[in-house]
């Protein structure tokens, strides 16, 4: 029997063994597909800690769901070791090449088509997920490189049913998997799309893994495999011409660095949450959001509020209108040009946009506000501390370990199959991360516009990704995030709300229905049709929030829910007793493993 086969068995046997499960775990993984689940409990189960069981997780997600992320790609891992008590992130966030141009997606002066632009060469950016996990591997783990790869080289060469979500998404690609023939070759063998229940076989991915796993990093940024991915970005869609070939040159793969990064500190009602700093707008976005929301007594049925009610969904929609309009103006990669990091999250000018929300009408589209005159007043932020479509992908995965090491990671190729370009004869998918730049350029100094999101070289494009850690009385209690383009943020706040206003479980708080608005003048986007979303958004709430002037919820009397919005999982900790649970997202094939290892020992 193979070592992942014997393990699985081991596995199924704790599974059963409730009793054993339930003392004192040797960590939790909770991830959205339960291989990969299995190949960090894998980790934890042979005395590696969440650092490592994450570098296991990601790399197998690489297998298993590689429409999403991959080492094609780049992410954001947020770490909390228990033994120092410190909280930071390894970035690991694509950034544009060298050549990259404010107007390179459009040479015109028009934007480029999105679907052309994002399946060409140019949307492709230096990509950063293997230097972050050898980065974090090196500095926090236990594990080496090779021990981490190992399930993922397993699961390649041998082969992994195909899902119901990676058959729907090959199903419904918009062409991604059909315009590149590497891709094609592996996802629609004989031209036929793989279905569910199909056996998916990865040879040449296995062997770029096994070759990661014998010469490390280097590998990957150096040498015949980065030439093979400079070459691969050179593709271009006919439409464009030379306009859409990449810029990424070898020395932009050779130079590629991840940052070590502080998290964004903030409250909400006597919690503490860590989340992503820029270049990702998940934390100040959500952070902003949740500090406008403190104003309402959100979790007070007898007050009209309470989960679902049309209070609680009006708050919800104005506060998320004006967060947005901030983030569109301000907020970009700030080792690039400074973000107005205190004056967003400054109470003098949040008080200035909550003045705008009224409870009585959908306010007129709000603008960004003018942060920068609360930039040099008090700090708020304590130590330690394009608006385009989005896409349904990305993920989430959470750990916790034995020793209380907590990982809360989001990763992403960026759209659903990326840019759809397989490098030839190596396997894994290249991430159209640059398309998260502004389009046109947006700098614009009588507007005062700073173009914060302008493609640079060398920059990041700005991020929704929000991986998140919650702390009560300086200790972690939950680790959770989502995918999900610009949504990501929206229901990082939906769960925190769940949690914290309305009392729920964490997995009450995952499986409840969702609401998004990621634009000033957007659309209600809102939940629905799924039997495990409870309780439900209800017609009398829908019509509700119509009366108050909301759009995208279709007509009176209907149900205007009908969304998927995202992927929670989450592992939490129970501060009184100890125990470390998970909980998963019935949105994609999410799982929770607790881990008792047969040969844990104390550190
Ligand atoms: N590409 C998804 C994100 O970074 O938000």
């Amino acid at each position: 029997m193979n070592r992942f086969a014997s393990f699985t068995r081991w596995l199924a046997l704790c599974l059963l063994s409730g009793s054993v499960l339930a003392a004192s775990p040797d960590g939790v993984v909770a991830v959205s597909h339960p291989a990969a689940a299995a190949a960090g409990a894998r980790l934890l189960a042979a005395g590696g800690n969440a650092i490592d069981a994450a570098a296991a997780v990601q790399f197998a997600l690489n297998v298993v769901e590689p429409q999403s992320s991959g080492i094609g790609g780049g992410g954001f891992m947020l770490i909390h070791l228990a033994k120092t008590g410190e909280t930071f992130i390894v970035d690991s966030r694509e950034r544009a090449p060298a050549k990259a141009s404010a107007d390179m997606f459009a040479p015109d002066g028009l934007p480029m088509e999105f679907p052309l632009a994002s399946t060409s060469g140019l949307a492709v950016g230096v990509p950063g997920t293997l230097r972050g996990i050898d980065t974090a591997l090196r500095r926090w783990g236990r594990k080496n490189l090779a021990d981490t790869l190992e399930p993922a080289i397993e699961l390649a060469e041998r082969g992994f049913r195909v899902n119901r979500f990676l058959a729907a998404d090959i199903a419904n690609d918009h062409g991604r998997t059909r315009i590149h023939p590497e891709t094609a070759a592996i996802f629609r063998p004989g031209g036929v799309p793989l279905a569910e229940g199909d056996w998916l076989v990865q040879p040449d991915l296995a062997k770029t893994l096994k070759r990661i796993a014998a010469k490390g990093p280097d590998a990957f940024y150096r040498g015949p495999l980065a030439r093979a991915i400079v070459k691969a970005q050179q593709r271009t869609r006919s439409e464009l011409g030379e306009a859409g070939q990449g810029r990424m040159t070898l020395a932009d793969l050779a130079q590629y660095q991840v940052a070590i990064r502080e998290p964004l500190i903030g409250h909400y009602r006597g919690w503490t949450l860590a989340g992503m700093p820029p270049p990702s707008s998940g934390g100040l976005t959500l952070l902003q959001m949740l500090k406008l929301l403190e104003r309402f007594p959100l979790g007070d049925a007898t007050q009209g509020y309470g989960f679902g009610s049309p209070q609680t969904l009006h708050a919800m929609i104005e506060t998320m209108r004006l967060a947005f309009a901030d983030r569109a103006v301000w907020i970009g990669d700030d080792d690039a040009a400074p973000v107005p990091r205190q004056g967003l999250l400054h109470p003098g000018y949040l008080a200035t946009r909550a003045a705008l929300i009224q409870t009585d009408r959908r306010m007129d589209t709000p603008q960004a506000g003018d942060p920068l005159p609360w930039e040099s007043a008090a700090a708020v932020q304590p130590k330690p501390s394009r608006t385009k479509r989005d896409s349904p992908h990305t993920t989430h995965f959470s750990i916790v370990d034995r020793w209380g090491n907590v990982v809360s990671t989001t990763s992403t190729i960026e759209f659903t199959w990326g840019s759809g370009i397989t490098v030839p004869g190596y396997g894994f998918l290249l991430n159209n991360e640059l398309t998260d730049f502004n389009f046109m350029p947006a700098a614009d100094a009588v507007q005062g516009n700073p173009g914060a999101n302008d493609v640079a070289p060398g920059k990041r494009p700005r991020s929704s990704m929000a991986p998140t850690l919650l702390f009560k009385d300086g200790k972690p209690v939950a680790a959770y995030g989502s995918p999900g383009g610009a949504t990501i943020i929206n229901s990082v706040l939906n769960v925190t709300l769940n949690l914290i206003d309305h009392g729920m479980s964490m997995q009450q708080a995952i499986a409840a229905p969702r609401l998004s608005v990621t634009h000033a003048a957007g659309k209600v986007n809102c939940e629905g049709g799924q039997d495990f979303m409870q309780p439900r958004f209800g017609v009398a709430a829908q019509d509700a929030l119509r009366r108050l002037g909301h759009v995208g919820l279709g007509g009176v009397g209907t149900d205007g829910c009908q969304d998927m919005i995202g992927s929670v999982q989450a592992v939490f900790i129970d501060l009184a007793t100890g125990e470390q649970r998970g909980a998963a997202d019935p949105r994609r094939e999410g799982t929770v493993i607790r881990v008792k290892s047969p040969k844990a020992t104390m550190e």
